[in-house]
């Protein structure tokens, strides 16, 4: 995990948005180790979603952000409903847009993301069957603090996953949300106690 070099630690926990796009596995996970940070909204740039419910279940205010075809147009209205929450930090959760680099302005050090892979192998969508195809015997779940690029940015902390023989895509990534439950709350509950902070711009992580 990145060391921090004398970051304070939080005393209260930290209000967070969560930001999905589907199921919401990882948010449900989120959600059920709440302590350290509080979830304040959930966000979906897809209505009817199951994460949406998931939300609900839990009484956490929830907020849709439709698409309308404008990157910036639509980073600018999720970091509003975020603000708008009191949310200090942005957990992206299965959330499958692209936000523009305002939303780093707006919220400086303080966007996590979980991807299914072993980055920088196989960032994109389509992680889990890149592996597959590759014919790799490991991959696994990253979580990183989000930059400019697309599934990019220093790794905080990282699970590998063994590839086994007849897996398919979905028994592959069943066993690597296993992975995500566990790791992406230990490293969020981290990361609002202080323990975790983005290096520095032009300071190597590791
Ligand atoms: C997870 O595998 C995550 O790594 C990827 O999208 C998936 C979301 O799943 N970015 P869920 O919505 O949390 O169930």
């Amino acid at each position: 995990m990145l060391p921090t070099l004398g970051a304070p630690v939080q005393d209260r926990p930290i209000d967070l948005a969560v930001l999905i796009s589907g199921s919401g596995s990882n948010l449900q996970a989120l959600i059920d180790a709440q302590g350290d940070y509080r979830i304040v909204v959930v966000i979906s740039d897809r209505p009817g979603v199951r994460g949406l419910e998931r939300a609900t279940e839990a009484d956490i205010p929830t907020a849709v952000v439709a698409w309308a075809g404008n990157r910036s147009e639509h980073t600018s209205r999720i970091c509003a409903a975020a603000s708008g929450a009191g949310a200090e930090a942005l957990v992206l959760a299965g959330f499958m847009r692209i936000l523009a680099p305002e939303a780093l302005a707006v919220f400086p050090g303080a966007i996590l993301n979980v991807h299914p892979s072993l980055l920088p192998a196989y960032p994109g969508r389509d992680a889990v069957a890149q592996a597959l195809a590759d014919g790799a015997r490991v991959t696994g779940v990253t979580v990183h603090f989000v930059d400019e690029q697309v599934d990019h940015g220093p790794i905080i902390e990282q699970a590998t996953v063994e590839i086994l023989p007849g897996d398919t895509v979905e028994t592959l990534h069943a066993r690597i949300q296993a992975q995500e439950h566990l790791l992406y709350p230990r490293i969020v509950a981290a990361f609002a106690r202080g323990e975790i902070s983005r290096p520095a711009l032009g300071v190597e992580p590791r």
